[in-house]
């Protein structure tokens, strides 16, 4: 947020309340403020590392490490990134074990 000018290659500059809102909103929802036990491990397994991204964290790497590479790639999920196509509950905050998408229903 410190840096949106310079954003992945865009400027993604915004006005001072709408930063603050947003800021707000990721302070508030941060790992640090969660009492949710994978958020303490996805803290822990950043450590003071440089990582940007969930999926470039050991424990995401330890705990996907049986799903086969090809599923990221399918038109479904498109990415590691995007997490919702296989945890269906997760813009809730949440990773609940029945609500997790069966690998083998994605078809290759
Ligand atoms: C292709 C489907 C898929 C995608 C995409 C995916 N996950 Fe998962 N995730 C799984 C599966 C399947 C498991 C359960 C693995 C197991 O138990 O062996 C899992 C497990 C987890 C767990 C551990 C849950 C526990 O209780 O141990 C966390 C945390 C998690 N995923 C977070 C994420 C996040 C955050 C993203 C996005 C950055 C993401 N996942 C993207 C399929 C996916």
């Amino acid at each position: 947020m410190g840096n949106l000018e310079n954003h992945f290659g865009d400027d993604a500059s915004l006005d001072i309340e709408d930063t603050k809102q947003i800021l707000d909103f990721l302070v508030k929802n941060s790992a640090e403020n969660s009492t949710m036990q994978s958020s303490l491990m996805f803290l822990k397994s950043i450590d003071n590392k440089d990582i940007i991204a969930m999926s470039q964290t050991d424990f995401w790497e330890k705990t996907h490490r049986d799903i086969p590479k090809e599923i990221f790639d399918l038109d479904e999920v498109m990415s590691k990134s995007n997490c919702k196509a296989c945890h269906t509950d997760i813009e809730k905050g949440l990773i609940e074990n029945e609500n997790i998408k069966n690998i083998n229903s994605f078809i290759f």
